[in-house]
């Protein structure tokens, strides 16, 4: 880490690598590296989660440039089976051709317009009909059909194939990107792909899905999670298992950056040493799926036990947990893909975000929160739920599916948000200002949005 001021780097700590080196714990590449960047201390003003002319530059510049993932290849397993991807003006219709590629169209209609399909559906059709007055195409986009064609002479049938936007697949997520200049995805998500060779996230399927609307822009929405911050004041629940000093934040490239988080690592807040034992019990709090008390063995310690308990569990699941290290299995891997989407590779978290613009309104936002679990070994893949859609004022713990404990913890998430917003605008002072280290992350997400509002 080279040209960093000190300033910057005055965690009280200890780091993740300098715990892993003490307690000699060999975890594999790319755990094995910290890449922190200074990138100033500029305050981010709140005109840009306020501003509507802001967010319709995000609009023109940036969402209609970027690859995002819009679902799951196993959303659309069957020709004709079409997902509806929706980003604040724009809406896209992913499809599976009847050659069994996916193509992704804009969600209009080339006579006068209409959507053909309402936003965030999904469904299997054997061709795209418009519901105003019938024009119809096939699913790989060319023209099929005019009622009444005579009336449209003037117009030939090659002028009127759906418009296409790039589809890539990565880790079994269907991407598309509006731009037809835009680079290959494995450029724009590098090094993602070099950092995910031990988590194939394509064998992994949709156990949980559910999707919030937040009364907030959607990049303060993000910035929620992009940090461990808040852990201590949001979360107090979760401060012996996890240290906001002891976090590390990377930043990884153009458009990608991480956080990892230490298992059984407790905040220094809670003021005290504490014993093995203590830390497993307190990574358990508030885990409805583990309530047997789990003792370490003489000897052992915190994250190991939790280690052992969990490979335990996963091979009464028939999940094959192979050759994945402690740190694997126990955990917070963060890797955030700008704009919009969250991964975590640890097995027992093994979530995914979305944050997207919810209409055209800078201050509201969908929040897809995705449980993305192991295939089992007997390589039978659950069919994809439908979204669960919860509205702002209603609770996570509404979700039967989800674990009492996380959705308490999604809950204190997402309960600061529209007070967030509403003191955006109440300002006196008219911007946030960043920590250096641990909000390094946030000051990454705008620097980003920078880079495409003003190329
Ligand atoms: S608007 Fe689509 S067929 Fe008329
Ligand atoms: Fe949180």
């Amino acid at each position: 880490m080279t040209n960093i001021p000190a300033f910057a780097m005055n965690s009280p700590g200890p780091s993740v690598q300098e715990i892993l080196e003490k307690t000699n714990e060999k975890v594999p590449y790319p755990l094995d590296f910290e890449s922190y960047k200074f990138l100033g201390t500029e305050d981010i003003d709140f005109s840009r989660y306020t501003s509507r002319e802001f967010f319709q530059k995000e609009m023109d510049k940036m969402w209609s440039r970027v690859w995002q993932w819009a679902c799951r290849e196993e959303h659309i397993p069957e020709p004709g089976d079409y997902t509806v991807y929706d980003v604040g003006q724009y809406s896209i219709v992913v499809v599976r051709t009847d050659e069994g590629s996916i193509k992704a169209f804009y969600n209009s209609c080339l006579h006068r317009g209409t959507k053909f399909f309402h936003s965030d559906t999904q469904g299997a059709v054997s061709q795209l009909t418009c519901p105003f007055h019938g024009w119809t195409w096939n699913l790989d986009g060319s023209l099929k059909k005019i009622p009444n064609a005579w009336d449209f002479e003037h117009v030939k049938a090659e002028d009127l194939h759906l418009p296409e936007l790039k589809v890539e697949t990565w880790g079994g997520f269907v991407f598309i990107n509006m731009d037809p200049d835009a680079k290959p995805l494995k450029e724009y998500i590098a090094p993602l792909d070099d950092h995910f060779k031990r988590w194939n996230l394509a064998d992994r399927y949709i156990a949980v899905h559910v999707q919030k609307e937040l009364p907030c822009n959607w990049k303060a929405a993000a910035e929620a999670f992009l940090e461990n911050y808040h852990t201590q004041t949001v979360h107090p629940q979760l401060i012996g298992s996890s240290s906001s000093p002891s976090t590390q934040y990377d930043i990884l490239g153009d458009h990608l950056s991480r956080f990892y988080n230490l298992t059984t690592v407790p905040d220094p807040v809670i003021g005290r040493e504490l014993s093995e034992q203590e830390r497993l019990d307190m990574a358990l709090v508030g885990d409805g799926s583990m309530n047997n008390p789990v003792q370490v063995p003489e000897g052992g310690t915190a994250r190991n036990t939790l280690a052992e308990m969990l490979r335990k569990q996963f091979a009464a699941m028939d999940i094959e947990v192979g050759d994945l290290t402690d740190a694997e299995i126990i955990d917070t891997m963060e890797y955030t893909l700008f704009p919009n989407m969250f991964l975590f590779p640890g097995l027992s978290l093994p979530m995914i975000y979305r944050f997207r613009p919810l209409g055209m309104d800078p201050d509201k936002s969908l929040f897809d929160l995705i449980f993305l679990r192991p295939v089992p070994r007997s390589g039978e893949r659950p069919s994809p739920p439908e979204p669960i859609r919860i509205g702002i004022e209603d609770s996570y713990t509404t979700v039967p599916e989800l674990d009492p404990g996380m959705a308490e913890v999604y809950d204190q998430d997402t309960n600061n948000m529209g007070l967030q917003q509403l003191g955006f605008y109440t300002a006196k002072k008219r911007g946030q200002t960043l920590g250096n280290y641990q909000e390094v992350r946030i000051r990454h997400l705008h620097a980003t949005v920078d880079r495409y509002l003003e190329d």
